[in-house]
């Protein structure tokens, strides 16, 4: 089930975050995610499984750009099509919110997850 993330989602997501290796850098804390989720609560999702949380993605829209944050699948639940889920839903609600155009940052130690997003891009 995909929903919309709460604030007592933080810690899984975290987890997953951590699972990643992803640092929680100053922009990741709860504090700061949850001033982009008041922003942008729409488009805040999460992937549960039988209550579990076991992924999310971020969306921000500053009115013009829609940008994609921290998309991840814990790797347990990886490859089996909860990624492209997420971000037709993501892609969908942006659309409704007007959003024309979205942008995806990739950090450069992480260049081979670009082949599955060419995939999971609706
Ligand atoms: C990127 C990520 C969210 C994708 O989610 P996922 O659930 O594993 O992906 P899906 O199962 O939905 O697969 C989507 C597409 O990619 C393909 N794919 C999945 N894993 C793949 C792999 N390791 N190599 C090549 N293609 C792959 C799938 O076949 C599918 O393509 P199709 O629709 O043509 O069949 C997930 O792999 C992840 O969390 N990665 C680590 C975090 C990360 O790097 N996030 C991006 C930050 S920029």
């Amino acid at each position: 089930m995909i929903r919309k993330y709460k604030e007592s989602d933080y810690e899984a997501l975290k987890e997953i975050w951590q699972t990643l290796g992803w640092p929680i850098s100053t922009s990741d804390t709860k504090e700061e995610i949850q001033k982009l989720v008041e922003k942008n609560p729409e488009i805040s999702l999460v992937y549960e499984i039988e209550g579990k949380v076991i992924g999310g993605v971020f969306g921000g829209y500053d009115g013009r750009r829609g940008l994609v944050h921290k998309l991840c699948i814990t790797p347990k639940h990886q490859g089996k099509g909860y990624g492209k889920a997420l971000m037709m839903a993501l892609e969908l609600i942006m659309k409704e919110l007007g959003v024309v155009k979205m942008s995806f940052w990739v950090k450069k130690d992480n260049l081979n997850v670009v082949e599955i997003l060419r995939k999971i891009r609706v």
